[in-house]
C-alpha cells in the first residue's frame, strides 16, 4: 500500500515535474526547464542568468562552499560618498560543476550555446602558462555574433575564449586562468562580458586585440594581472579600443585596464572595487617589432581613463 502510493507519487512527479539533477539548473533569465530539483537538492539562487540544485542542508556537499551567494559587497561607511555607488549583487562565489566535459579541439559555436555548468577542459590539456599560443589552444571559439552562457572553465586549457567578431559571455567562469580568459579581435561593434568571473590569471585576464569596445559588467576578478589590457604590442596595432567596466568587484590583482592612450584608447569605469585601488594603467602601443610597450602613467587622467563610483572595499 504505501509502495504503490510512493511509485505512483514518485511516476506523477517524474511527468509532471522533471527534477532537475543536484549540481544542475534550475532557473536562470531564460531558463524554460523546470524549477524543481532532485530529493536533497534545493533550487538555489547562483546570479539572475543561473540558478543551480545544490544540497539542501546549509552545509552539505562536503565541498567547501557549496552553493553559491550573491553578495552585495562593499557596505559604503554611512557617508555614501559621490556620485556612482558601490557594485551591488556579483557573484563572487565560484559555482559548481554540473558534469565535466573534456574536449580534443577548441569547440566552435556560431550562433548560442549554453553549458548548462559543465565543467570545459582540453585533452590533451593545451595550458603552457605564460608562453604564447594561438586560437587552436582555446577552449571556445565564437564566431561573429556568437554568444556563450553559463559554463566553467578548467585549468587545462589555454587560451579560454576566442572571438572572432562581437560576442557575448554570460555568467562565464574561469576557473584558473592560463595564457588569458577571452581574446577580442573584432573589427568594429561591441562585445560583452554579464557575470561570471575568473580567477588565478598571472598577466591579464581580458586581451583585447581588436577595435571597438568591450563591455564588463556584474564580473568577479580575483588574482589577476590586470582585468583586461589592449594589445601592446600586436602586428598592425592600433586603436581607438574603448573599454567600459561597470559594477565589477576585482580582488588582489592589478589594474582594472591596461589601454593605449597613444592609440586613442578609453576605458570607463563606474559602480567597481579594487582592493588594492588600481584602476586603470596607461601605456603607449607599439606595432610588432617597435620594441615593448611603455607605461605612460598610472589612474584615471580624464582624458583616456574615467572613473565615477570606485572603491577600495571589497
Ligand atoms: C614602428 O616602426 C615603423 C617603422 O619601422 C614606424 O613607421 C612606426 O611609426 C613605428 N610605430 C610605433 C608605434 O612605434
Ligand atoms: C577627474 O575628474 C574627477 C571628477 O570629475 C576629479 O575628482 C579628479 O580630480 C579629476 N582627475 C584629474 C586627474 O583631473
Amino acid at each position: 500500500m504505501k509502495s504503490l502510493t510512493l511509485l505512483a507519487v514518485s511516476l506523477f512527479s517524474a511527468s509532471a515535474l522533471a527534477q532537475n539533477p543536484l549540481w544542475g539548473q534550475c532557473g536562470g533569465n531564460g531558463w524554460t526547464g523546470s524549477t524543481a530539483c532532485e530529493s536533497g537538492a534545493c533550487c538555489t539562487f547562483s546570479n539572475e542568468w543561473y540558478s543551480q540544485c545544490t544540497p539542501c542542508s546549509g552545509n552539505g556537499g562536503g565541498s567547501s562552499s557549496t552553493s553559491t551567494t550573491t553578495s552585495a559587497t562593499p557596505t559604503n561607511g554611512g557617508g555614501g560618498g559621490g556620485g556612482g555607488g558601490d557594485p551591488t549583487g556579483v557573484t563572487t562565489v565560484f559555482p559548481q560543476a554540473s558534469g565535466e566535459t573534456a574536449l580534443p579541439t577548441a569547440r566552435v559555436i556560431s550562433g548560442h550555446f549554453d553549458g548548462g555548468m559543465v565543467r570545459y577542459s582540453r585533452s590533451p590539456d593545451t595550458c603552457q602558462e605564460q608562453t604564447e599560443t594561438d586560437e587552436a589552444a582555446a577552449m571556445f571559439i565564437l564566431e561573429a555574433g556568437g554568444s556563450i552562457s553559463n559554463v566553467i572553465l578548467s585549468k587545462a586549457q589555454a587560451e579560454g575564449i576566442h572571438c572572432r567578431g562581437t560576442c557575448t559571455l554570460t555568467n562565464v567562469w574561469w576557473e584558473d586562468v592560463c595564457e588569458d580568459a577571452a581574446t577580442f579581435k573584432q573589427t568594429s561593434g561591441t562585445s560583452y562580458i554579464n557575470g561570471g568571473g575568473a580567477r588565478k590569471a598571472s598577466d591579464k585576464i581580458f586581451q583585447f586585440n581588436g577595435r571597438g569596445t568591450v563591455s564588463i559588467k556584474n564580473f568577479y576578478a580575483e588574482d589577476y594581472g590586470k582585468v583586461i589590457r589592449s594589445c601592446g604590442d600586436c602586428t598592425g596595432n592600433g586603436g581607438p579600443r574603448h573599454v567600459i567596466i561597470d559594477n565589477v568587484i576585482a580582488k588582489d590583482g592589478g589594474p582594472l585596464c591596461g589601454i593605449n592612450s597613444n592609440y586613442g584608447d578609453t576605458c570607463r569605469i563606474s559602480n567597481s572595487c579594487q582592493n588594492n585601488g588600481k584602476i586603470c594603467d596607461r601605456y603607449e602601443g607599439v606595432t610588432k617589432g617597435n620594441g615593448s610597450s611603455k607605461k605612460l602613467g598610472t589612474g584615471p587622467d580624464n582624458s583616456s581613463c574615467f572613473a565615477s563610483g570606485f572603491t577600495e572595499s571589497c
